[in-house]
C-alpha cells in the first residue's frame, strides 16, 4: 500500500502535461483509476482465489490479508508455555491400570463443509478436543510441534491426517513410545501438547477416515 502510494507519488511528479483541475485528474492512474477494473491479472486472479463458494475462503493460499501463518497467530495462541510445560507441581501423571480407552466415532453429514476465517476473526470451538468444524484456510505442515492450535490441525484432520495431542505432562516414555509409532507410520501427522486433555486420558489420536471421524483416547499405560 505504502510502495503504491510512493509510486504513485511520484507518477504524480512525473507527469508531463498532465494537470488536476477541480478535482478531476486526467492524467494516467497507477495502478487503475478508482473506478476501473485491476487490470493485473495476478489482481484478479488473486482475488478469484481467495473466495470460493464452498468454503468461503479458500484454502492453502498463503495471503498476508487473510491468513499466511504468520500474521495475527496470537489469535490463535497466546504462546503460553503452560500449555506445553509440565508445571503441576513438576510432577508426571503416574499410569492408572483401571483407565480404559475410549473409542468414539463422530458422523458428519456428506454435505457438510467447514468454513475458513481468516486470521482477522476467531474461531471458538464448544469443546475441547473438537474433531471437525471452522478452520484456518492454511493448515500445518505435518510433523511434530511445541505447539500447533486446534484452529490448524483441524484442518489436517480433514486432509486426512492423523493429529496425536499429549498432555504435557504425560508420562514421558508412553509419549515417546506413541511419537514413534505415529512418525514411523503415517506421513499425514501432526504432534503437539495439548493442557485440555483430561489428567484421566492424557493422550490421543484423532482420525478422520472419509467422512467419519474416529477419537481414540489412550489411557496410561498400566
Ligand atoms: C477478514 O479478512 C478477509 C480477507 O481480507 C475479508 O474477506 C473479511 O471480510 C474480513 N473479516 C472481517 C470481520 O473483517
Ligand atoms: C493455554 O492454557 C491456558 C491455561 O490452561 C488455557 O486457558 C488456554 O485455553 C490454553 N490455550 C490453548 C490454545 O490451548
Amino acid at each position: 500500500m505504502l510502495k503504491n502510494i510512493v509510486l504513485l507519488c511520484i507518477a504524480v511528479l512525473n507527469a508531463q502535461g498532465t494537470r488536476m483541475s477541480n478535482g478531476y485528474w486526467n492524467g494516467k492512474w497507477f495502478p487503475h483509476a478508482p473506478d476501473d477494473m485491476d487490470s493485473n491479472p495476478a489482481a484478479s486472479l488473486r482475488n478469484h482465489l481467495l473466495h470460493d463458494g464452498k468454503h468461503g475462503i479458500s484454502m492453502g493460499i498463503v495471503d498476508p490479508a487473510c491468513d499466511d501463518a504468520k500474521t495475527n497467530l496470537a489469535i490463535d495462541w497466546f504462546m503460553n508455555p503452560e500449555n506445553y510445560t509440565c508445571y503441576e507441581n513438576r510432577r508426571l501423571y503416574l499410569p492408572k491400570s483401571t483407565v480404559h480407552p475410549i473409542h468414539s466415532t463422530d458422523h458428519i453429514p456428506p454435505e457438510y463443509s467447514a468454513p475458513h476465517k481468516c486470521m482477522n476473526e476467531s474461531i471458538e470451538y464448544g469443546e475441547p478436543i473438537p474433531t471437525f468444524g471452522t478452520h484456518r484456510p492454511l493448515w500445518a505442515i505435518y510433523g511434530e510441534y511445541t505447539f500447533v492450535p486446534i484452529q490448524r490441525w483441524l484442518h489436517n484432520l480433514e486432509h486426512g491426517a492423523v493429529v496425536m495431542l499429549y498432555h504435557p505432562c504425560a508420562n514421558k516414555n508412553q509419549v515417546n513410545f506413541l511419537k514413534k509409532m505415529v512418525k514411523s507410520c503415517l506421513y499425514k501427522h501432526v504432534i503437539t501438547p495439548y493442557d485440555q486433555l483430561t489428567v484421566e486420558r492424557v493422550n490421543s489420536f484423532i482420525k478422520l477416515l472419509s467422512i467419519e471421524i474416529d477419537t481414540f483416547f489412550i489411557p496410561k499405560r498400566p
